[in-house]
């Protein structure tokens, strides 16, 4: 039997899986729905027809795109790292940092792939609680740290699946009081979180992880990078596997960010849809709690798992977190385009009448 070969302590792991189902609209994922901008599709195509692009390995140090990050964040290249999204990411830092039975401090509820990530590497999850509002409590944080002497501390902002952000002087908190590194992810900030960037020449352990998979995207192109002091980078580097991020990718990212008027643009439609949508959500009675959100998606709890069934029947896609544990009876609602809310809403009426 091969199971005999494989770890003990991964026989009962739960992998993450979004499988891709059928779907008209997809709400589930918290991506970006909207056409790219002509620039970067004229680009793209005019990319594809060099043939050195697709034959050739690609840049494996992905200067240029991490020259033009660096400009655009106001950091030098050496503070930047580019991954295969930001999953890849936090697999790295993991790696790097976490020797077997280490703890690592993880919000709850929070993203999976911190707490999955620490288990696939010998780490221990230890999770801090948000509270009944899904704020941080910067104490906890700090007594945890005290408790448990974590390798490791994760925070969320804008945290998704809640919506709520964390605040400069509570994450500043953190990092005066803790030595070890502080990863402050920040996959929704474009949308309206307060970035931690500028905090970098103050703090050589706070590592800043950012995407193009949400406010810009690709996130099918698969293109994360962290912000950190340059030694925290130069560590992290260590694990990076070689060209792992594709010709391709690093080149679309690259159009994008000399195109960000237009994506600026996307964003507040996005900012728009989601006050339509929240208003529209607190005004059902379908809808238990209704979260604000700083991110491109809300969090509601429902009365009745119907409206997932419903919905799901009518090929619309959410993200639901089932009827136990803290977010039990809670789904998550990623903004889609005008014509794709108002079809929700739309679905949602008729599911209460
Ligand atoms: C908070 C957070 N961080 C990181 C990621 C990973 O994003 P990617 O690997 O696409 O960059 C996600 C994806 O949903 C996320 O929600």
């Amino acid at each position: 039997m091969i199971k005999d070969y494989m770890r003990k302590d991964l026989m009962d792991f739960k992998p993450y899986h979004a499988p891709l189902m059928a779907y008209d609209i997809k709400l589930d994922a918290n991506e970006n729905p909207y056409e790219h901008s002509p620039y970067v599709l004229k680009k793209m195509k005019l990319w594809l027809e060099e043939k050195d692009h697709l034959t050739r390995y690609p840049d494996t140090d992905v200067h240029e795109l991490r020259q033009k990050l660096g400009a655009y964040h106001g950091v030098s290249e050496n503070e930047i790292i580019c991954t295969v999204g930001s999953d890849q990411l936090i697999e790295l830092i993991i790696k790097v940092f976490v020797e077997p039975g280490d703890g690592v401090l993880v919000p709850n509820p929070s993203f999976s792939m911190y707490g999955l990530s620490t288990l696939l590497n010998h780490g221990k999850v230890i999770n801090y609680e948000l509270n009944d509002a899904f704020d941080y409590d910067y104490d906890l944080i700090l007594e945890a740290y005290e408790k448990h002497k974590p390798k490791l501390i994760f925070i969320c902002t804008p945290n998704n699946p809640t919506g709520n952000k964390a605040s400069i002087e509570g994450m500043k908190k953190v990092l005066d009081y803790v030595d070890c590194p502080v990863i402050i992810d920040e996959a929704y900030e474009e949308f309206d979180g307060d970035s931690m960037v500028s905090y970098i020449p103050d703090y050589y352990n706070l590592i800043v992880l950012k995407t193009f998979s949400k406010a810009y995207g690709i996130a099918g192109l698969r293109i994360g990078y962290g912000i950190a002091c340059r030694e925290m980078i130069e560590v992290v580097n260590i694990a990076k596997p070689p060209y792992n991020l594709s010709a391709f990718s690093q080149a679309v990212a690259t159009f994008i960010l000399e195109d960000l008027d237009y994506y600026k643009v996307l964003i507040d439609n996005i900012k728009n849809e989601k006050e339509k949508l929240f208003q529209f959500f607190l005004s059902r009675d379908c809808f238990e709690s209704v979260y604000p959100s700083k991110a491109n998606f809300i969090l509601v709890k429902i009365k009745n798992t119907d409206l997932m069934d419903h919905l799901q029947s009518h090929r619309v896609l959410i993200r639901g977190y089932g009827v136990t544990g803290r977010l039990a009876y809670h789904m998550r609602v990623t903004i889609g385009t005008e014509d794709e809310n108002r079809r929700l809403m739309a679905l949602i009426n008729a599911y209460e009448t």
